[in-house]
């Protein structure tokens, strides 16, 4: 009984040396609260960090003085006002953002504008005019490969940069020879366009104009 006692007192001991520990732990992080506070309030205060870049948008030289954490989506759209290209997720999951780079198809919600120093973008407002659309933007309209238009742009954009891709011989997931020159088949397109979500649900035509831009520049 004896030790059955000293065993319980021996207990209680080490649970009250480990709340006290806990305590001494516990004293200089509550101290330590005020300092984050401030120090986040500074950091919210502070003026960003501003970068001068210069790139070709549509043919056209452009200058801008941005906060470097501005992603090329933003840039374009609310510096240079090109709102053809859409923020959909701003994420990276819809594609509805998509733009041509040095001839390569990108998320421009994924780049920081700054990372583009240089470069020569193309977005949909560049790719054909009202009275002259681009053969990819006659044959959305010809086919209704949309309905309320929201992920158009950024279909037009990848569909134009993934014949370009094909055309170039560089393979997809679907690409049964790494090796070979991929064909422009309804699998290849279909795997190439998927980056891009259409909510309307406009695929099947969506894919027939694409499949008719195809069959005119093969
Ligand atoms: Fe860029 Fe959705 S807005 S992928
Ligand atoms: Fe509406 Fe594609 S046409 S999201």
């Amino acid at each position: 009984m004896q030790d059955f006692c000293d065993i319980k007192i021996s207990r209680r001991a080490v649970l009250k040396m480990g709340a006290a520990s806990a305590t001494a732990v516990a004293v200089p992080t509550v101290a330590a609260a005020p300092d984050s506070a401030s120090e986040a309030a500074a950091l919210a205060t502070r003026p960003p960090v501003t970068s001068k870049l210069s790139f070709t948008v549509n043919g056209k030289p452009e200058q801008l003085e941005l906060d470097t954490r501005t992603t090329l989506l933003d840039a374009l759209r609310e510096h240079l006002h090109l709102t053809g290209t859409k923020k959909g997720c701003d994420h990276g999951q819809c594609g509805a953002c998509t733009v041509i780079v040095n001839g390569r198809r990108i998320n421009s919600c994924l780049t920081l504008a700054v990372m583009q120093q240089g470069a020569t973008i193309t977005t949909i407002e560049g790719l054909g005019t009202r009275s002259n659309l681009h053969p990819m933007q006659a044959a959305f309209v010809k086919h209704d490969g949309y309905q309320c238009g929201y992920c158009t742009p950024g279909q037009i954009c990848s569909a134009v940069a993934v014949l370009d891709e094909i055309r170039q011989g560089i393979p997809s997931h679907v690409s049964a020879d790494l090796t070979a020159q991929p064909r422009i088949t309804a699998v290849e397109v279909r795997e190439r366009m998927s980056g891009n979500i259409c909510r309307c649900g406009a695929y099947s035509n969506i894919a027939v104009a694409i499949a008719e831009v195809a069959g005119s520049q093969s």
